[in-house]
Parts: C-alpha cells; sequence; structure tokens
C-alpha cells in the first residue's frame, strides 16, 4: 500500500467514527416554539414544524414571511429568541463547536441566488468545504470527489475548469448543488433555487432534485415559490404565515383548508396552470408507457 492510500484510509475512517452514522428516527428535523425577531420585527411566534426523513418539503410564504430566516435558524446561521431545533435528534442551539461543526458536515445548502466564489473555478468552489472538513484529505482525491460531484450534478465534465461567470445560470445552480453535495449531505436544505431560471431550466432542476433526493437517500427542505416545482416534486408542502407554519401536508390536503393565504396561492389563476400541466405531463407519461 502506498504512503497515500494510507492517509485516505485514515481520513475515512476517522470521518465515519466522526459523523458519517446516518439517522434513523422518523423526523430529521423537529422545530418547536421557535421564535425569531429583529428588533421590533417580529418574524416568528411559536413556530413548529417536523421534516420527515426522505422527503422532499416544499415550504411557501409570501415574500417576507420568513422562508430564509427559518431556513438559517435551522443551519446555526440566526439564533432565535425562544423555541428549540433538534436537527438528526440534537438540540442546535448552543451546541458545542466540536458537536455543532459534526452536524454541520452532514447538510448541503444553496443558498438563495447560488452565492459560488466568483474567483474560483466549479471544481474549487466544491471543493470549499471538502478543504474545511477534511483538510488532510489528498488534493488530488479531493478534486476528484469534486469532479464527482460536478457531474453528478448534470454538469459537463469540462464546466470543472470553467469560472461562474462563464456558466448559464441553470448550470450556475447546478455547480451550487454539486458544492451543497460535496459532504455527502442527509439533509439539503435549497433556498429559491429554480428563481431566475427560464422554465425549461427549473424544469430539468427540479427533475435532478427529485432525482437525487431518491438516489442519494436525501431529505430536503426546499423553499420555492414556483408552483410547478411544488406539484412537480414535493411530497407535501408547509406553509408559513401569521408568523408560524399554519399548515403541512400535500397539496391535496392543503387545497381542503380555508386559509386565505393558502386558498388564494393554490387555487389563483396561476396554480390551476401547474396543477393541469403537471396532469397533462402524467397522462404523457402514462402513453408513453402504454406505447413501450
Ligand atoms: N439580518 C436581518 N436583519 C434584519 N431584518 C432581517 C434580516 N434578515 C431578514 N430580515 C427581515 O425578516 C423578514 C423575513 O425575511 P426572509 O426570511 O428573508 O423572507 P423570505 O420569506 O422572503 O425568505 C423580512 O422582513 C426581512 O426584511
Ligand atoms: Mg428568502
Amino acid at each position: 500500500m502506498s504512503g497515500e492510500d494510507h492517509i485516505r484510509d485514515d481520513v475515512m475512517v476517522e470521518a465515519r467514527d466522526d459523523v458519517m452514522e446516518s439517522f434513523g428516527g422518523e423526523y430529521p428535523i423537529v422545530i418547536e416554539g421557535l421564535r425569531n425577531s429583529f428588533g421590533h420585527q417580529v418574524i416568528h411566534e411559536d413556530l413548529s414544524l417536523k421534516v420527515r426523513r426522505g422527503e422532499i418539503l416544499g415550504v411557501v410564504g409570501g415574500s417576507g414571511t420568513g422562508k430564509s430566516v427559518l431556513m438559517r435558524s435551522i443551519i446555526g446561521l440566526q439564533i432565535p429568541d425562544a423555541g428549540t431545533i433538534e436537527v438528526f435528534g440534537k438540540n442546535t442551539i448552543g451546541a458545542e463547536p466540536g458537536e455543532e461543526a459534526a452536524v454541520r458536515s452532514r447538510w448541503g445548502v444553496l443558498f438563495q441566488g447560488g452565492a459560488l466564489f466568483s474567483t474560483l473555478t466549479v471544481a474549487e468552489n466544491v471543493e470549499v468545504p471538502l478543504k474545511q472538513f477534511f483538510p488532510e484529505l489528498d488534493p488530488q482525491l479531493r478534486h476528484e470527489i469534486a469532479r464527482y460531484k460536478v457531474v453528478m450534478s448534470g454538469l459537463p465534465e469540462d464546466s470543472t475548469a470553467k469560472y461562474p461567470s462563464e456558466l448559464s445560470g441553470g448550470m450556475r445552480k447546478r455547480a451550487g448543488l454539486a458544492r451543497a453535495l460535496a459532504l455527502d449531505p442527509e439533509l439539503l436544505f435549497l433556498d429559491e433555487p429554480t428563481a431566475g431560471l427560464d422554465p425549461i431550466a427549473a424544469a430539468n432542476f427540479d427533475s435532478l432534485t427529485r432525482e437525487l433526493t431518491d438516489i442519494l437517500g436525501l431529505t430536503v427542505f426546499l423553499i420555492t415559490h414556483d408552483l410547478d416545482t411544488l406539484y412537480a416534486i414535493c411530497d407535501r408542502v408547509a406553509v408559513l404565515a401569521d408568523r408560524k407554519v399554519v399548515a403541512v401536508g400535500t397539496i391535496p390536503e392543503l387545497l381542503q383548508l380555508d386559509h386565505p393565504w393558502i386558498q388564494e396561492y393554490f387555487n389563483g389563476p396561476r396554480s390551476r396552470g401547474a396543477h393541469e400541466s403537471h396532469e397533462r405531463g402524467k397522462s404523457v407519461d402514462n402513453n408513453a408507457e402504454r406505447k413501450a
């Protein structure tokens, strides 16, 4: 065995001991009684939410209702005034630094707007979390892992050497997704991933999200206001309104509720369009199956 192989083995063993035991419980995220505020502006009050293992949970709500703040609280970037947030069964608020880092390596995040480092290539962007969490990793192996994540995210191999400015909007999102997947996370946070994409790029990104979720066994917290995304790939939808999660369920379940925002959102003309195109898509699939 060469010296290099030896280093790799050590790194992997250490990594597995620290963080790699995957979560077997039903709810990887459990939030109770959450309160967030900025000065006098109260964003969340007594907010509760459970995210099921293996689901894509769509999170919707009017602009400024606190979807991004909610995500930031879960990943520890926003310290709440009150409440508890458990991720993988562990309280994330006020966790010890070592413990916190171990949990942090088990999720990946695609922030609103993508936020790639513009001075780094795509591969180098994906290598950032690998460097951070596995500093001893052999650079060549690190690059190889990054290349694999880039290809897995549906980008051509030659895009690894490109800079974000050389990519289309849809490709930048895929690069951001590759970076979010760098550490083989169990949990994936996506904040408005299809915002600003044309409908075809958005639909392609949606299919990729669904496919990777199923193949990799991910749990996905997906903030969106894209109705097509909700119909196409979300298992359940959580609705943020009145400073809390007012409802969680499948779209048909939500349609039964008489909350004014839910009715306006899911029964408006845009929703009907999304629903109809989803139904049309399904019948096209069925026809294709029948012919095959
Ligand atoms: N760091 C901050 N400081 C002050 N106010 C903030 C901060 N971050 C978010 N807010 C406010 O909190 C509210 C919710 O924001 P956000 O979660 O970004 O909304 P959205 O649901 O559109 O993602 C908004 O009114 C926003 O202005
Ligand atoms: Mg937001």
